[in-house]
């Protein structure tokens, strides 16, 4: 190595990995003497594990020297071997540590989307109990109004007759009447809401339905709105009070005409659609009527609140808020639903389900009823309800038809009257009061007089299912003169009459 240049070689030296020392036996000769005082230092310097060997030497000598050395570096290897396995450990450990966190990122993400779903849920279940609510506090609400609007409408009425023909008080009269008579409106429009309307449901042609609102649909929306209406020549029928049913399409048709002051397009269409999910529905096919605009739209907070009664964005004056929330309970009330779809700025389709019926018409009409004549003849009648204003308003009516009347406030004050031999020609009872209500007072009454004519007074279609629907009925507030008739055709359809 004297002469040789080692730099090659301390460079290798240098670039050992940690576990490495390779140990290097270097054989010297004593002539070697001075020069070796020299460069023994700097070799042990650049080479590191240095064994220096004099010659001559004893083979057995270098064999124990190069053992040692050999077995230096098996030790190196082995060291090699361990830090190895220990790398792999920890990968497997970083590995590990990355799958269970992926495991855990993803466990995670799902918990936050099966969290969402529910949270989803039970909002659409607060929204349903919420409107629910509403219903029935606004239901109750519109019955007690409609039996005072009873009240003012009824005696109102009869002051008209009594008092002197003059203008000025005809005009106060028929003031206080129009107002009462608006009154009246808003409280059915409440009680359409609360899917409490008396309604008059009969197998209905839309497609007919619709082709005869043509004109009035075409002068509610002006002329800057483009009517596009898409019926089908033949539709199945559905169960729907026409009138109503036309009230609600009026509704959407108005406000698609409101959302659109700039003009626009407005297509009316029906057809016939399977509902998709089940669980709104009871029927297999409806007929669906779907009114669409191309206006403002609805945000999705407007379009959450936008059945809840009395919710609009209308100026003051301009809309009462009812639309829709009455479209929403009379779909309801028939079987049916009222769906929205709207973006802001997009435009909105609404779309009212309704439960196809196989029914024809003939199969539905009942009996036509006998012309009702005029009750000519001075007659006893019993009038029950719970409320004293309104069963004196209605006996005032009776009384100034002529007829004799029996005033009372309860089913079992009635009974009385009847079991004491009392003669009486027609029981006039309202159907919802405490304890027994009108339906199972006619019931009891005809125990002790068979053949006893009743007539239903009802504000709204409270008649749980299994009510005698077949009991005559009259929906409060009434006139005088539809009480006139109202007797006089239940008097001409009774037995023997
Ligand atoms: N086609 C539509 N486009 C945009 N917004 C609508 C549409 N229909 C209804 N809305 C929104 O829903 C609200 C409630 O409508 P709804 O018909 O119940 O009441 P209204 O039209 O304001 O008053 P009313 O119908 O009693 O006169 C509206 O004020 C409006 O904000
Ligand atoms: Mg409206």
């Amino acid at each position: 190595m004297r002469s040789a240049d080692v730099r090659p070689l301390a460079a290798w030296v240098d670039a050992q990995p940690p576990w490495s020392d390779l140990p290097f036996i270097i054989l010297t000769h004593r002539s070697d003497g001075r020069q070796l005082h020299q460069e023994i230092p700097r070799l042990s310097e650049l080479l590191g594990n240095v064994t220096l060997l004099e010659r001559p030497f004893h083979p057995l000598t270098f064999m124990s020297v190069a053992k040692s050395a050999h077995k230096g570096r098996r030790r190196q290897y082995e060291a090699r071997a361990r830090i190895e396995e220990l790398r792999e450990s920890e990968e497997t450990l970083e590995r590990r540590v990355a799958e269970r966190t992926a495991e855990l990122k993803s466990a995670h993400a799902m918990a936050i989307a099966e969290m969402a779903q529910r949270q989803a849920a039970e909002d659409k279940l607060r929204q349903l109990q919420k409107m629910e609510m509403i219903g029935q506090l606004t239901g109750g609400v519109a019955h007690d109004f409609n039996n005072l609007l009873m009240a003012v409408i009824g005696n109102l009425d009869l002051l008209r007759k009594r008092i002197p023909p003059e203008p000025k008080f005809m005009r106060l009269i028929d003031g206080a009447m129009q107002g009462a008579q608006r009154g009246a409106a808003l409280t059915q429009r409440l009680l359409a809401f609360a899917r409490r309307q008396d309604l008059k449901v009969e197998p209905t042609d839309l497609a007919q339905l619709l082709r005869g609102m043509g004109d009035l649909i075409e002068r509610s929306i002006g002329g800057q709105i483009v009517l596009k209406m898409v019926v089908p020549d033949t539709l199945p029928r559905v169960l729907v009070d026409a009138n109503q049913i036309e009230l609600a399409i009026l509704n959407l048709v108005v406000n698609a005409r409101d959302a659109m002051p700039g003009g626009g397009d407005l297509k009316i269409e029906v057809d016939v659609a399977e509902p998709v999910e089940q669980a709104e529905f009871s029927t297999d096919t409806y007929v669906r009527l779907t009114v669409e605009d191309n206006g403002v739209g609805m945000d999705a907070e407007t379009l959450k609140k936008a059945t809840e009664p009395f919710f609009s964005t209308k100026e003051l004056g301009k809309g009462t808020g009812l639309g829709l929330s009455m479209t929403h309970g009379l779909a309801r009330q028939l079987g049916g639903a009222l769906r929205l779809h709207s973006e802001a700025g997009r435009g909105t389709r609404a779309e009212l389900w309704l439960p196809a019926t196989e029914m024809s018409v003939a199969e539905h009409a009942v009996a036509p009823q006998a012309a009702a004549p005029k009750t000519e003849s001075k007659i006893t009648i019993l009038i029950v309800d719970d409320d004293a204003l309104i069963s004196m308003s209605t006996a005032l009516m009776v009384e100034d038809l002529g007829h004799e009347v029996l005033e009372v406030n309860s089913g079992n004050q009635a009974l009385d009257i009847l079991r004491n031999e009392r003669r009486v020609d027609l029981l006039i009872t309202d159907f919802s009061m405490p304890k027994m209500n009108g339906e199972q007072l006619a019931r009891a009454a005809k125990e002790i007089q068979p053949d006893l004519p009743v007539l239903l007074a009802t504000g709204y279609a409270e008649l749980p299912e299994g009510t005698d629907s077949s009991l005559p009925r009259i929906g409060k507030p009434f006139l005088q003169e539809q009480l006139a008739a109202a007797i006089a055709e239940v008097l001409a359809t009774r037995p023997g009459a």
